[in-house]
């Protein structure tokens, strides 16, 4: 099928080629007009704005949206409600908010555009040849129409269609979460390997681990391709961006009281990890001085 894809970034650009990997045919737009020239070399057609790129569909028009999620989906998914028209179809594969997805399906569906959220995992090696999707759309008979585009990026049996508007973007949302509290214990066991007597080396424990045990899996793939690079990953700075899964999922947990102790903390220790030194801590350290006249490190030290 030919559809427009627009980002043209770490996602979108795998995707592209992926897609054309089996025959789909690619009009491609980016706000930065390099990522263009780039899915163009790939052997996508290129467009200069949204209105090129939807004129250079055929209808029912198809057409994938891989930004940031927030301001960037937000606008770009008000821009196509006015270009596309009934019976054409929209995803957002990117990671939005489910609630922001509820919008944007109202949106649309005013329109007759068949709104689609795709939570898109595996990351940009599965975004390349592989990739894991979870759909959410109200409309199941419109899902048909993109299925076999499904059928040819998607791992085997890595796709799925999860139902109602915005049931996509949930799962992928808590997929994140879990996916944070997974991380957080692979890094907290090396820590604690790191902080041993032993002398253990990282790259030779996460490819042992990666082997038959229990805790295989990709992520620890990772650590052993990370440490193969840097083994003490001495060039980095242990700052854990976090770009908004891992709260909503902890949000959800709070408002319908789950308990979600392992993400909850998770997201914290990201949080923690991007402040050098915390007013928590001068607070407590004074409070100790205060009663017990605990010594007090100095500030900077
Ligand atoms: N990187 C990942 O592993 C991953 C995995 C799953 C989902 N996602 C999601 O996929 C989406 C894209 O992620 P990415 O990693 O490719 O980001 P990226 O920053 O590499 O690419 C985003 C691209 O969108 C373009 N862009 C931004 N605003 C635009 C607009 N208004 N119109 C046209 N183009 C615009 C940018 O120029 C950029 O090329 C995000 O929603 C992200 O959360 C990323």
């Amino acid at each position: 099928m030919k559809l427009g894809l627009i980002g043209l970034g770490k996602m979108g650009l795998s995707l592209a080629e992926n897609a054309m990997d089996h025959n789909h045919e690619i009009v491609g737009y980016d706000l930065n007009k390099d990522f263009v020239d780039k899915a163009v070399a790939a052997g996508a057609e290129g467009a200069d704005s949204l209105e090129d790129m939807v004129a250079k569909l055929p209808s029912p028009k198809i057409v994938w949206v891989m930004v940031p999620a927030g301001k960037p989906t937000d606008s770009t998914i008000e821009s196509l409600s006015t270009l596309l028209g009934k019976g054409d179809i929209l995803i957002d594969g990117g990671n939005s908010y489910y609630k922001d997805s509820l919008r944007h399906n109202e949106i649309l569906k005013a329109k007759g555009i068949d709104f689609f959220d795709c939570g898109t995992s595996g990351g940009m090696e599965g975004a390349r040849s592989h990739g894991n999707f979870m759909i959410g759309g109200d409309n199941k008979e419109a899902f048909e129409t993109i299925r076999p585009l499904y059928d040819d990026i998607a791992e085997k049996d890595g796709y799925l269609y999860t139902g109602r508007a915005a049931s996509g973007h949930y799962l992928k949302m808590v997929h994140n979460g879990i996916e944070y509290g997974e991380m957080q214990a692979i890094a907290e066991g090396f820590e604690v390997l790191e902080a041993s007597d032993f002398d253990y080396d990282n790259e030779a424990v996460a490819k042992v681990w990666s082997h038959g045990s229990v805790i295989r899996g990709w992520l620890m793939e990772l650590a052993e391709e990370q440490f193969a690079k840097d083994p003490e990953l001495e060039k980095i700075a242990g700052r854990m961006h976090a770009s908004g899964e891992g709260q909503w999922t902890v949000q959800e947990g709070l408002d319908s009281h789950v308990p979600t102790p392992v993400i909850a903390l998770a997201l914290m220790m990201r949080y923690r990890s991007m402040q050098d030194d915390t007013f928590t801590g001068k607070v407590v350290s004074a409070l100790r001085n205060g009663f017990g006249g605990h010594a007090m490190d100095k500030a900077g030290k």
